[in-house]
């Protein structure tokens, strides 16, 4: 009796260390080392958030900026979605197939259409999780270039939209983080540098240099890169798009493109990088002009109606709602090349329906209000009072196409406005403002890699600005924020699915 108990024993004490030895085992094995999010763009908010709040799946966020955002809490027009329910609400017809032709016919052959499918197809689900997640209302939609629909999401209210948007998400994690630094973990100025791989490929590792410069390394086996464009980097942009480093740009200084760099060092492929946007319209800042940084003149101020004006003829010369590389191309071809500026004019009607947005850059000199009159003298246009109002005026009798085939028209001039009339103006010039190329990924945020027998990698990933393929030769505003969510959350549910 006592011996089979002892006997029995031994075999429930062989048994109960096994347990713990596998347990050991499958802890290094199987990754329960937190994953490193390198980013705190929309991007890695996004992979962040859904990992620790859906899975419970601990993140450490690095930045090597000293607060939350990139270049997402710049974002100013919206986030883009088909099918949703605000555009139920509001009455709006569109399709994820509308969608997806708009993306695909935006991109002019390049990119990965398998991509594009899924960035359309998520869009729903992507606003609809930003909606009940963070109570985020995105209740008002613009058109913006390119779109045959208006589906570009943002909120009634004070803050611009990536300000909002990067604002609920970070108070979400710092909320968890302050009670369970284990689950989330913030680390700011923390700048990577690099990545460490095993024999097999598999991520180890990323190197990083601390606050205070110190080279440190941090295990881990699955690696998100978030980090970002490399619009402000003039060595990229040299080696990649080099007609265009004498442009100025509206990215942060932050975004240099280090994942770009740091994971085609590593192997990875890299796709579309010599596809550079430029956004038709920066803000020129008149007591500023040289500035290489510019204000973004959100593509929202001509979705909702501003129009832009020859800066010495005064005369409409483009479609305003033509797809960003098509203004810019007119912009350069039909403006003085010297300065490559035009006026962006807009009425009463725009003013109020985006009033916070023209306060704010009121507020920053880069738009005045002014009589009609006045933009004669002030901006030294070369035409007389009468044609300068018929020019508006015209503008805001076309009901069919106009003749630079624009049809959709709202918030125009009335036919009444007059020499005293008030306007909103401001000077634009085209800018460097995303990079659609980058790391090449699959519908599952893998970073594929070339040259290699097992082509995906192994434990990396990417989402958003850094990964290339989803916009092609040319991103349709509004759909940038929606890669970062989309992309963002696909990485997070493929990582879960391994813990
Ligand atoms: C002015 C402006 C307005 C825009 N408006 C819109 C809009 O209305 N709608 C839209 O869809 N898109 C818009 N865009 C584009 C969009 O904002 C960006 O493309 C998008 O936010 C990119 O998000 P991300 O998360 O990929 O990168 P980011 O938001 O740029 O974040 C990247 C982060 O990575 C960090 N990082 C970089 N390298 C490292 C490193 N080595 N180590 C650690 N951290 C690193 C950076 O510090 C940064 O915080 C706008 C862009 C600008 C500049
Ligand atoms: C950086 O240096 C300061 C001052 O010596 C120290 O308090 C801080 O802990 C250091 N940071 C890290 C990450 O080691
Ligand atoms: C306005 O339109 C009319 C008729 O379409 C045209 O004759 C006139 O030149 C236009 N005026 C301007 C200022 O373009």
């Amino acid at each position: 009796m006592v011996r089979s108990v002892r006997r029995v024993f031994i075999y429930v004490s062989i048994f109960v260390l096994i347990l713990i030895l596998k347990r050991q085992l499958s802890t290094t094995d199987q990754m329960k080392q937190p994953v490193v999010v390198i980013g705190s763009g929309l991007a890695g908010l996004t992979t962040s958030n859904r990992l620790i709040s859906k899975f419970k799946v601990p993140v450490v966020l690095l930045d090597k900026a000293a607060s939350i955002g990139g270049n997402s809490i710049k974002a100013s027009s919206g986030i883009n979605g088909a099918q949703t329910d605000t555009q139920q609400e509001l009455k709006v017809m569109d399709t994820h197939e509308l969608f997806l032709e708009d993306t695909v016919h935006s991109a002019k052959g390049r990119g990965i259409p398998l991509l594009m499918d899924k960035l359309t197809k998520e869009s729903t689900s992507a606003i609809k999780w930003l909606q009940t997640e963070f109570n985020l209302k995105l209740d008002l939609l613009a058109q913006l270039g390119g779109h045959s629909a208006p589906r570009t999401h943002r909120s009634s209210g004070k803050l611009p939209p990536g300000f909002e948007i990067v604002q609920a998400l970070s108070k979400k994690l710092k909320d968890i983080s302050s009670k369970d630094s284990y689950l989330m973990k913030i680390m700011l100025n923390s700048e990577v540098v690099d990545i460490e791989l095993n024999n097999d490929g598999h991520v180890t590792g990323v190197i990083y240099l601390d606050e205070n410069g110190s080279r440190k390394i941090l295990k881990s086996q699955n690696v998100v890169f978030c980090s970002g464009g490399f619009g402000f980097s003039k060595d990229m942009l040299r080696e990649f798009s080099p007609d265009l480093i004498h442009l100025p740009t509206t990215n942060g200084k932050q975004t240099t493109g280090d994942g770009q760099k740091i994971l085609s060092k590593s192997g990875a492929e890299l796709i579309d990088m010599d596809q550079v946007q430029v956004h038709p319209t920066g803000f020129i800042d008149p007591n500023d002009r040289k500035n290489n940084w510019k204000f973004l003149a959100a593509e929202a101020l001509r979705g909702l109606g501003g129009i832009l004006l020859h800066p010495t003829t005064g005369r409409r010369f483009t479609n305003e709602l033509n797809t960003r590389d098509a203004v810019t191309m007119d912009i350069q071809s039909k403006c003085p090349r010297n300065d490559n500026r035009a006026l962006l004019v807009m009425s009463e009607k725009v003013y109020d329906k985006y009033t916070n947005n023209i306060n704010f850059y009121m507020a920053k000199n880069l738009v005045k209000k002014v009589p009609i009159r006045d933009l004669i003298q002030n901006y030294d246009l070369q035409t007389t009072e009468p044609d300068l109002v018929n020019e508006l005026k015209n503008y805001s009798d076309v009901n069919t196409k106009d003749k630079f085939d624009r049809s959709l028209i709202i918030n125009a001039f009335d036919g009444n406005i007059s020499p005293e009339t008030s306007v909103y103006v401001g000077e634009i010039t085209p800018v460097v403002h995303f990079t659609m190329g980058g790391v090449k990924i699959n519908e599952n945020s893998q970073v594929i890699m070339k040259n290699s027998e097992s082509v995906l990698s192994k434990g990396l990933y990417a989402a958003g600005e850094v990964s290339g393929g989803v916009h092609g030769a040319n991103r349709l505003g509004g759909s940038s924020l929606l890669e970062c969510v989309v992309f963002g959350k696909i990485a997070a549910d493929n990582i879960a699915k391994l813990y």
